[in-house]
């Protein structure tokens, strides 16, 4: 689904990412993980249009989406939710979903959508009128990544969805992504909490200093000796 081939990336002089290849297949959580300054946000980026590609392919489902806006990527059904929630505080949580169905294709299914992200989130229908800066730590990140599921992704690129999160949270967080990709949106997800994401994951990446340097299924990952010594500390 979307395959990423020999990408090079700098910001000016800052070379960050050095000939990665990733592949996403439909239907699996696939897992990024590394260090802080790996590298994994400006991998996302590069996926979403947020900053201009650097060399290297990037394609989903054949379509070569170096060459797309923002909003055409998003068109493509590649929906990103962005590190450190970034919703829209002055906005109540109803105004903040309504926001992710902006697209065309999505505002059609918008009540739909509208549905499903309540049931899978019964906090934000109960604060619907809230506003959403007013929202807990926890409650913004579902909010941010409930308003990505309202632009109808095939793809959901996640950044560090657990981050700052309490240890009952962050097992919820990753329960919820387990369930969004039982309903059949594929999930790409960057992460430092490297036990927890690669335990749900089908196949992870390590990233280090912006080389991919390992890969493999993700309960192999948790296996794997450096892996254990270099992120797990055993
Ligand atoms: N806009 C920018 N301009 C210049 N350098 C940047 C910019 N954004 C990120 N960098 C640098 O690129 C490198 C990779 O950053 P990136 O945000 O991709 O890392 P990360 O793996 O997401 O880290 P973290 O886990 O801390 O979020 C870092 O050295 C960072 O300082
Ligand atoms: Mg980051």
């Amino acid at each position: 689904m979307l395959k990423i081939g020999n990408l090079n990336f700098s910001y000016g002089d800052l070379k960050v990412l050095w000939g990665v290849d990733i592949e996403v297949q439909e239907g699996e959580i696939v897992t990024v993980v590394g260090a802080n300054g790996a590298g994994k946000s400006t991998l996302l980026k590069n996926i979403s249009r947020l900053v201009k590609p650097g060399s290297g392919s990037i394609t989903f489902n054949n379509v070569d989406i170096t060459k797309c806006a923002a909003h055409e990527v998003v068109e493509q059904g590649v929906v990103q939710v962005p590190e450190g929630r970034k919703i829209f505080p002055q906005m109540t949580v109803m105004e903040n979903l309504r926001m992710g169905s902006f697209i065309a294709s999505a505002r059609k299914k918008r009540d739909l959508n509208m549905d499903r992200v309540f049931t899978m989130f019964p906090r934000l229908k109960e604060r619907e009128k809230q506003l959403g800066g007013t929202m807990s730590g926890g409650e913004q990140q579902m909010l941010a990544i409930a308003r990505g599921l309202m632009a109808d992704p095939k793809l959901l690129l996640l950044d560090e969805p657990s981050l700052g999160l309490s240890p009952l949270l962050v097992k919820s967080i990753f329960e919820i992504i387990a369930e969004i990709r039982k309903q059949g949106v594929t999930i790409m997800l960057v992460e430092q909490n490297v036990f927890q994401s690669l335990r749900i994951a089908d196949r992870g990446y390590v990233l280090e200093t912006g080389r991919v340097v390992l890969k493999d299924k993700g309960e192999a990952l948790l296996n794997n000796e450096h892996v254990k010594k270099a992120y797990l500390g055993l």
